[in-house]
């Protein structure tokens, strides 16, 4: 019989066990200093004093990380690999930019090569941001789906994505039908769907690019297998709502469209979100409907202002996202930083306590897989990071000049960047030697 080997990481453990709520005077949050977490078979098998542990597991192998954190691994709630190559396409809103940049953009992806090369940079990418699990949009094409599954598979992620569906409004060339997009979604289901740590989620684009019958049969499927998981698009902007209430006349709201059609609910994940009614905001409370928070997205698109403590007044799930290609950085810290400045707006500034639970057992939450990732509860999947708070001159600094931790956390929300991610471990293996190449 093989023994599982133990390995021991030791740093300044930090995680959430619960919402931490939107006051400084938080809780829901652990911290231990001179700790360390325990792993064992890619699991978390324990954490504590880092003392207390090497006395525990005394045959352990050590990794010393002694001055940095360790934290579980961001959440990316809504990213769209297959923008890779728009980021950074100038001025423009959704409508727009969607028939300018993105659909051209996506059209290559039909091409397997091209969609493996664009998956593995994007995973690359993604890891070095210290990003663990994403919900993750390819394109319209299953070659898209499969390549993004194959590389996710080869580096052992928890991630979800599914076949982009659009039947109308948008260019032929990425155009499905009902009966193709069925046909495609049950057999990439079947295919991968719990293979390893991989997760299907349903993907309508958005109302727009769906003919009724197209997001019937979405419900339908969302219905029939009552483990997969759904994500679209939703009040973003302003164009877009009137655009909807002239194709779906009959329906009270744009949130009523996808209410009609059976794809509300706790497995279902909406960005944006940003106008919306208060019995638009009810309804997604009461069926646990989660909203993907896109900051640096809905500035960059000029979308408008998402209003977190009105969705948490409301009870709705939230996590926070990249929205890359509309999102202009992979960075959590960056997203964190544009969240902040959107609930300035809002004359609400936003806690580092939530800011970082919002990137991790917030986003697991959103996306229903905490019973799996978002903290460091006994059992749950090793994904976690290591972060170096002094990695610049400047932080290292600044820093140095805190007194409390949420001090320390909001310095680091404010100027972290991908140069603070020092390690990212995917089921306790540092994922460094998975990456590919340089993007
Ligand atoms: N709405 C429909 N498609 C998209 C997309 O690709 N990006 C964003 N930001 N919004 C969308
Ligand atoms: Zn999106």
């Amino acid at each position: 019989m093989q023994i599982s080997a133990i390995e021991i990481f030791t740093g300044e453990i930090f995680h959430f066990l619960a919402n931490p709520g939107l006051h400084s005077e938080a809780s829901g949050w652990e911290w231990i200093d001179d700790g360390a977490i325990a792993v064992c078979d890619g699991k978390i098998l324990a954490r504590g004093k880092r003392t207390h542990l090497f006395e525990t597991y005394p045959d352990a192998k050590v990794n010393e990380h002694r001055g940095c954190l360790i934290m579980p691994g961001f959440i990316d709630t809504h990213v769209h690999y297959a923008q890779l190559d728009v980021i950074a396409s100038f001025g423009s809103t959704l409508l727009d930019w969607l028939e300018r940049y993105t659909f051209p953009a996506e059209a290559a992806f039909e091409n397997e090569a091209h969609a493996s090369l664009l998956a593995n940079l994007f995973l690359d990418e993604m890891l070095r941001n210290g990003i663990t699990t994403a919900s993750v949009f390819p394109t319209v094409h299953k070659t898209s789906v499969e390549a993004f599954f194959e590389a996710a598979f080869a580096r052992n992620l928890r991630v979800l994505c599914g076949k982009v569906m659009m039947d109308r409004n948008c260019p032929a060339y990425l155009q499905d039908t009902v009966s193709s997009s069925e046909k495609d979604n049950l057999s990439l289901i079947e295919k991968w769907h719990g293979k390893g740590r991989l997760l299907y989620s349903l993907t309508p684009r958005f109302a727009p690019t769906s003919t009724a019958q197209q997001l019937q049969m979405a419900g339908e499927l969302l219905h029939a297998y009552p483990t997969i998981h759904l994500q679209s698009h939703l009040a973003e902007n302003v164009d877009e709502i009137r655009w909807v209430k002239e194709l779906f006349p009959t329906s009270d709201s744009y949130l009523d469209v996808y209410d009609q059609f059976g794809l509300l609910g706790e497995r279902s994940i909406f960005a944006h979100s940003v106008h919306l009614s208060s019995e638009d905001k009810m309804l997604m409370g009461k069926n646990q409907t989660a909203i993907a928070f896109c900051p640096t997205s809905n500035l960059f698109l000029g979308s408008g202002f998402f209003d977190l403590s009105q969705a948490v007044a409301h009870q709705i799930p939230v996590g926070l996202a990249t929205d890359i290609g509309g999102g202009t950085s992979f960075s959590m810290f960056r997203t964190m930083t544009a969240a902040y400045k959107v609930q300035q707006v809002h004359r609400h500034a936003l806690t580092a306590w939530q800011a970082f639970y919002l990137s991790t057992l917030g986003g697991a939450k959103a996306l229903g897989i905490d019973a799996h990732v978002g903290n460091f509860e006994i059992g749950k999947e090793a994904d976690f990071i290591i972060i170096n708070p002094e990695a610049t001159p400047l932080l290292s600094r600044r820093y140095q000049l805190t007194q409390t931790l949420e001090e320390k956390l909001f310095v680091l929300m404010m100027l972290g960047d991908d140069r603070v991610i020092s390690g990212t471990y995917i089921a306790g293996k540092n994922a460094s030697a998975t990456l590919t190449g340089d993007c």
